[in-house]
């Protein structure tokens, strides 16, 4: 069987890969895609920076290639990401204020509006948690245009796609710790005031070891009446990286609202953790002992 088979048996899940556009030419690459996934992210084709290189004037094509592709075989599309601190174009990084809110909640609405009806679940907003120890607001200048700049991106991202899912999207929030925390904090406080959001997505950028909580942080979130998603999964090689992604599949399983996996790119050489060799496939497109632990997980 094959990742994504295996995943939609398994509840209707998804098993999806971070692709690049310049890679699809690879023939390696495109048919290890089309082989084993059922759900694509463009890894930065679908960014800020990349889709409104100038103010209000909009590029698609290298997304395009990426979904149209994707959905012409079946498969979903996770959009990624409406608004960021990183990866924005710099006439947006030369705003502050009103001005860029403005400008960041038209580029919500413009691109939410343009995919509509092609993106399964958007990640409205990536990586606004600081890594402090104190669960602080990631210091931006989308953060200085007032704290409620999330509740604003995903207000504008319903309007303009209302049958998208809308998630929160961050890394070292994998266990409980204090930046899951205020994330949660965030979510439960989102449900309870009627602001929509539909799921959280845990990128998994992980080292050589898995925290124990794993599995009981997906299912808190999961309890606040969203889904939760793996949606950058890569774990560094050199622990029992093997067993270490054989058990984060099995935790996602284990939790009725984890809905489906991405990992961040296809083979080792494709990553963006250089040196780290921390995806499913060899840089020749060979299966790992990772991709046979998960497929034996699903
Ligand atoms: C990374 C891409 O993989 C790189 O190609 C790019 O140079 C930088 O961004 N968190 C995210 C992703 O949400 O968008 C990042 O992707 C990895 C960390």
């Amino acid at each position: 069987s094959t990742l994504g088979a295996s995943a939609a048996e398994r509840g209707g899940r998804y098993f999806g890969a971070a692709v690049a556009a310049g890679r699809l030419g690879d023939p390696t690459y495109s048919a290890i895609l089309d082989r084993e996934f059922n759900s694509v992210t463009a890894e930065n084709e679908m960014k800020w920076d990349a889709t409104e290189p100038s103010p209000n004037s909009f590029s698609y094509g290298r997304g395009d290639q990426i979904v149209n592709r994707a959905l012409s075989r079946g498969m979903k599309v996770r959009g990624h990401a409406l608004l960021w601190h990183a990866q924005m174009p710099g006439w947006a990084q030369g705003l502050s204020g009103s001005a860029l809110r403005s400008a960041a909640l038209n580029h919500v609405t413009k691109v939410a509006t343009y995919y509509r009806g092609k993106v399964y679940a958007w990640d409205v907003v990536n990586e606004a948690f600081a890594d402090d120890g104190r669960g602080s607001r990631r210091d931006s200048s989308l953060q200085r245009t007032g704290n409620d700049w999330i509740e604003a991106a995903f207000r504008a991202a319903r309007a303009a796609d209302p049958n998208a899912r809308l998630c929160y999207n961050d890394y070292n929030t994998d266990g409980v710790n204090a930046k899951s925390n205020a994330v949660y904090a965030m979510v439960r406080d989102f449900k309870a005031r009627g602001v929509p959001i539909d799921c959280v997505g845990f990128q998994a950028h992980l080292g050589t070891s898995l925290p124990g909580d794993f599995q009981a942080n997906l299912q808190r979130f999961a309890d606040l009446g969203v889904d939760v998603q793996l949606t950058e999964l890569d774990i560094q090689q050199g622990g029992n990286q093997a067993a270490m992604y054989g058990a984060v599949t099995r935790a996602c399983l284990a939790v009725a609202r984890c809905t489906g996996i991405t990992v961040w790119g296809i083979r080792d050489t494709d990553s963006w953790r250089t040196g780290a060799n921390p995806l499913l496939f060899d840089g020749n497109g060979n299966k790992k002992p990772a991709y046979t632990a998960v497929l034996d997980a699903l």
